[in-house]
C-alpha cells in the first residue's frame, strides 16, 4: 500500500498505521471466528464498519491461519449479480496465476456458467454469467461453496451492503443466502451493511431467514481519549500541533461520527501547523459549504412537512419529544398526528434515526448544517 500524503484517510483502509484503536472490536470480531460463530457487524452510517473489516482480514492473513473474501454487494440489484460479485471476488484472489488461469477455478467458472473476457479498453478481466445460471442461482452458490469449503485454511468471508438482497426482486435471496450458509458450516461469515435498521430487522425478525443466525455486535463511536492519542500523534509526528481541547470540540461536533472526525482533521492537517479553536471552527464552516449543494437537495426530496420536521430536529437535536406541544408550537409544525406521520417517513429513510430515546438527523454534517438554517 502506498503512503498516504495526510495521515487522516478520508477513503479506504490505508493500514494499520493510519487506523486508529478498534483493539477492543478487533479481539471480539476474533472471538467470534475462533469459536465459529458468524457476525453481523452493524452501526449507524459512517462509523468504520468497512474498514475495521479490513483491518481484521489483515491481521487473520497476517496470521497465516485464514483465507479473507471481501465482498461488497452495494452495487447489485439480484442474485445474478451477487453470484457475478462472489464469484469474482474467488476468481481475483485464487483464479490468476503466471501462466494465465487456475485450472481448478477455470473448472469452477464453467461450471457456473461464468465467463471471462478482457475488458477492451482497460484490459482488465472481467467475469460474466451466462443465462442459465440465472434460473438455478442455488446451483451456482453450492458450487462456490463447495470450493470455499475444500480450501485447506478457514475461510471467512465478509458481505458487506448485505441488506442489498432485501431488495431484490424475484427471489428469495435472504432464503437462498440462508440455505448457503448452513451447507458450508465451516465458513465463517461477518455480514454488514450501511442500513442498520434494515440489517438488524432481517436478522431480528422471528419470520426471516436469519433470524437467531448470527452474533449481532453494534460498533460505537471511538473513544474521545483513544481517538485523542490517535491525531495528537500524527500532527506531533509532523511536527504540527493540535491541543485536546480543539480535539474534544472536534468529536462533539461529530458526534463522534469516524469519518467527519477524519475529514475534520484532514482538513486541518493540511492548512495549519498549530491549530486553534478558530481553525477548527473555520473549517467546520468549509466543509458545510462544500456540501451546500448536496444538502438543499434534501428539501426537494422531502414534502414540506417532513423538511420542517427535519430542519427542527437538526435544531433541536437530541431531541426527545417531537409530539410535544412545546416543540410543535416552537417550529409551527401543525398537528401532532401530522408531525408523526413525516416522522415516520423520516425514520423509514433513516434521515432520522432514534438513539437511546432521543431523536437525531442520521447525516451529523447535514445536521450541523440544517441547524444554522
Ligand atoms: N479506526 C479508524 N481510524 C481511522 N480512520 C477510520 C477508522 N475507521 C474508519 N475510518 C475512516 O472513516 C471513513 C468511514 O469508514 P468506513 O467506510 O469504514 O465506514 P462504514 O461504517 O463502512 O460506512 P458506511 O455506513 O458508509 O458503509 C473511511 O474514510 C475510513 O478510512
Ligand atoms: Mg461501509
Amino acid at each position: 500500500m502506498k503512503k498516504p500524503f495526510n495521515p487522516f484517510v478520508i477513503n479506504t483502509y490505508q493500514g494499520k498505521a493510519y487506523f486508529c484503536d478498534r483493539e477492543n472490536d478487533l479481539k471480539m470480531l476474533i472471538s467470534h471466528i475462533e469459536n465459529d460463530r458468524n457476525v453481523v457487524l452493524y452501526a449507524w452510517r459512517r462509523m468504520g464498519k468497512s474498514a475495521l473489516i479490513h483491518r481484521l482480514f489483515e491481521e487473520l492473513e497476517e496470521s497465516k491461519n485464514f483465507e479473507t473474501l471481501y465482498i461488497d454487494l452495494l452495487a447489485t440489484q439480484n442474485m445474478q449479480e451477487a453470484i457475478q460479485t462472489i464469484s469474482t471476488a474467488i476468481y481475483e484472489k485464487y483464479g490468476k496465476t503466471e501462466t494465465g488461469i487456475n485450472a481448478r477455478i477455470q473448472k469452477l467458472l464453467a461450471s457456473i456458467g461464468a465467463v471471462i473476457s478482457f475488458n477492451p479498453l482497460s484490459g482488465s478481466p472481467e467475469l460474466t454469467l451466462g443465462i442459465a445460471q440465472t434460473k438455478q442461482p442455488e446451483l451456482s452458490l453450492k458450487a462456490l461453496g463447495e470450493f470455499l469449503q475444500s480450501r485447506k485454511k478457514r475461510i471467512i468471508l465478509a458481505i458487506d451492503e448485505f441488506q442489498q438482497i432485501s431488495d431484490y426482486e424475484g427471489t428469495k435471496a435472504e432464503a437462498l443466502f440462508r440455505a448457503w450458509v448452513q451447507q458450508i458450516p465451516e465458513v465463517r461469515f461477518i455480514f454488514s451493511g450501511s442500513h442498520r435498521t434494515l440489517m438488524e430487522a432481517m436478522f431480528t425478525e422471528k419470520k426471516r431467514p436469519f433470524y437467531q443466525s448470527s452474533q449481532l455486535e453494534s460498533l460505537q463511536p471511538i473513544p474521545l481519549e483513544a481517538y485523542s492519542k490517535f491525531i495528537v500523534e500524527h500532527f506531533q509526528k509532523a511536527k504540527k500541533n493540535i491541543k485536546p481541547e480543539s480535539i474534544s470540540k472536534i468529536y462533539t461536533w461529530s458526534r463522534g461520527q469516524t469519518y467527519t472526525i477524519q475529514l475534520v482533521c484532514n482538513h486541518l492537517f493540511a492548512n495549519y501547523q498549530t491549530v486553534n479553536y478558530t481553525n477548527v471552527e473555520t473549517v467546520f464552516n468549509q466543509i458545510l459549504v462544500q456540501q451546500q449543494s448536496v444538502y438543499a437537495n434534501f428539501q426537494k426530496m422531502l414534502t414540506r412537512t417532513q423538511w420542517n420536521v427535519f430542519k427542527a430536529i437538526a435544531k433541536e437535536e437530541p431531541l426527545q419529544n417531537p409530539l410535544s406541544k412545546d416543540f410543535l408550537s416552537k417550529y409551527s409544525l401543525g398537528a401532532a398526528s401530522t408531525v408523526s406521520t413525516a416522522l415516520k417517513a423520516l425514520e423509514k429513510l433513516e434521515l432520522v434515526i432514534k438513539e437511546n430515546g432521543n431523536y437525531l438527523v442520521h447525516e451529523v454534517q447535514l445536521a450541523r448544517w440544517m441547524a444554522r438554517l
